[in-house]
Order: C-alpha cells, then structure tokens, then sequence
C-alpha cells in the first residue's frame, strides 16, 4: 500500500508516504514553505510548522499514539457528521466517526508558490453507514505552506436532504495557556459548557484561569491567538462556519485524559475549532455541497 501510494502521490523530496508501528499510513510533507504530517485514518493533520517560526504551530501530545480505530490528541481532528455527542444515540462516538475511519488519498499536487496540495476522501464502509445511512462524499483539501488551509467538503450524492454538525478541531502550539488571550469572539453570545450548559456573553478577549469548553454561535470573525511567551500571534480564518469552539481541559481534565503529555503537555495548547455545532448544524440539500474553510498563519510579534 505504501508503496503504491508513493507511486501514484509522492512528490520527489516533498510528499512521502511511511507505514508507522501502529500500521496506520502517515503523510510526510516538507517543501520550502514548511512541513507537515497527516495520518490517512481520519485524515488527520498531526502536525505544522511554517518555516518562519522556529515551533510546531499546530501541537501534537508527546503521548499521542496513533492506533487502528482510534483518535490521535493533537493535530487538527476531523469532527463530523456530528460535533459533540450524538443527538439520540449515546453509543455512537463523540464528535462523529470521519476522525477514526480510513480514507483514501484522491489527489496530490505542488502549488505555484511551492506549497503542496493533499486532497483525501473518507471511505464509507457497512459500519459508518449503520450511523449515518446518506448517500454523500466527505473530502478534506489540505494545502500546506507558510499557511495552512484546509477545506471539509459535504456532497449530498443522495435524493434526501441531511443535516450535519461539523469542526475542523484544531489544536494550537502555545507557550504558556495562562499568558494567551484570544480576540474575534467579543460581544459573542456561547454556549459554556462547563458546569452544564448556559448561553453567555462574550465580554473583551478572552483570558485562561481554567478548564474552558465554550460553543460560540453565530460567528464568522477571525481569531487571533496572541502569545506574549512565543513572541507570535495565531491567526485562525474561516468561512462556511458559523460556530467557534474554544476549549483547554486544565489540570484536572488533562490528568484523567491520560494522552495530553504528562506533566504539563495541556498548559502548551490551545483548540480554537471552525464548527457548526448546536443551532449552527447545516442542511445540505439533497445534489448540493457545503464546504468548511479554515487558514491559519503565524505572525511575530
Ligand atoms: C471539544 C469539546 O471540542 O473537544 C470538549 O468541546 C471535548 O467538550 C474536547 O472534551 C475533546 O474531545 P475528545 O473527544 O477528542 O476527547
């Protein structure tokens, strides 16, 4: 399989294609605008790094293990047909099965400014059609470079429309969670999901003293995650998105996880996830296709 996979979508010294231990097939990418990793489960970005910055603007856990059937902590998971739990059914996964299940590489390609181009297609199997029984295509586009964009496209193949709730949920590279605000979000309403669930107001930017878990709704702004300790800002773009995730587990949360990098791995990231989640999921009509955008960069401070 690799080895076909190199055939058809290796690009010479830029796009390789490894097995790692766990079996699973890794994406490595390195051209002149940065670097990248992406596992073919999932489809899942493990990691990125433009060339100007000197650390991993997208965090993967020092514990991550990468496994057949299982999510990756860290990178940029793929969260879809739903966000969160399932509206009905508690013994379908959190946050969907795209991010678990294999795909399969559709297409590879170098862009004019040296950036490389990896489109992939999720494979739709007698088990993810038992929890989502629609005809569609589910396509991730990633382009990666001094930027990073990745496009979440949902075909509707079928003749009944669907609704779907969705996020690229990406984990950012911090210096330190207590010294990052994040700005975009003011004067937003959320869902704080902290202690239950209630509707709130964002007031100014937003600051870390603890676990955070906020939906917020109605959004297409850009954040910016500024961080006084790496000398940067992130900056997290989007379209076709109306719902912003902001969440850190702190302490607590991180120790009962297990895979956020002991002893401190969760005071080093930040997710700040392009949804549409709760009252933001999407119909795609039936012949129709609904495309997430996101587009991070790095800037110094
Ligand atoms: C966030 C949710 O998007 O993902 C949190 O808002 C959740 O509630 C977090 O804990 C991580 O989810 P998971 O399934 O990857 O552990």
């Amino acid at each position: 399989m690799i080895r076909e996979l190199n055939a058809q979508f290796g690009i010479e010294g830029e796009l390789d294609f490894v097995e790692d231990e766990s079996g699973l097939a890794v994406a490595k990418i390195d051209n002149a605008q940065g670097s990248a990793t992406l596992c073919l489960q999932g489809a899942h970005l493990m990691s990125w790094q433009p060339r100007s910055q000197k650390t991993p603007v997208v965090w993967l856990s020092r514990d991550a293990k990468l496994a057949v059937g299982k999510s990756i902590r860290g990178g940029a998971p793929v969260c879809w047909p739903w966000f969160g739990a399932h509206a009905t059914e508690s013994a379908f996964p959190g946050h969907g099965f795209a991010r678990t299940v294999p795909w399969r590489v559709i297409e590879s390609g170098k862009g004019i400014d040296g950036e490389t181009r990896l489109a992939l297609r999720l494979v739709a199997s007698d088990k993810t059609r038992e929890q989502w029984p629609h005809a569609c295509n589910l396509d991730l586009v990633i382009t990666i470079g001094e930027t990073l964009r990745m496009e979440l496209i949902t075909e509707n193949t079928g003749s009944d429309d669907f609704v779907i709730g969705e996020a690229l949920h990406t984990y950012f590279q911090i210096g330190d969670i207590s010294e990052v605000s994040v700005s975009g979000l003011e004067g937003c309403e959320y869902w704080d999901k902290v202690g239950g669930s209630s509707l709130r107001k964002q007031n100014g930017e937003i600051r870390f003293s603890g676990e955070t878990d906020r939906v917020y709704i109605n959004t297409v702004s850009e954040c910016v995650i500024r961080d006084e300790k790496l000398m940067r800002s992130i900056h997290v773009a989007k379209s076709g998105s109306l719902s912003t995730v902001v969440w850190t587990p702190w302490i607590d949360k991180a120790n009962k996880m297990g895979d956020m990098g002991q002893p401190d791995g969760w005071r080093e990231m930040l997710c700040v996830e392009s949804a549409n989640a709760l009252e933001n999921q999407v119909k795609v009509a039936s012949g129709t296709r609904h495309t997430l955008i996101v587009e991070y960069r790095a800037v110094s401070l």
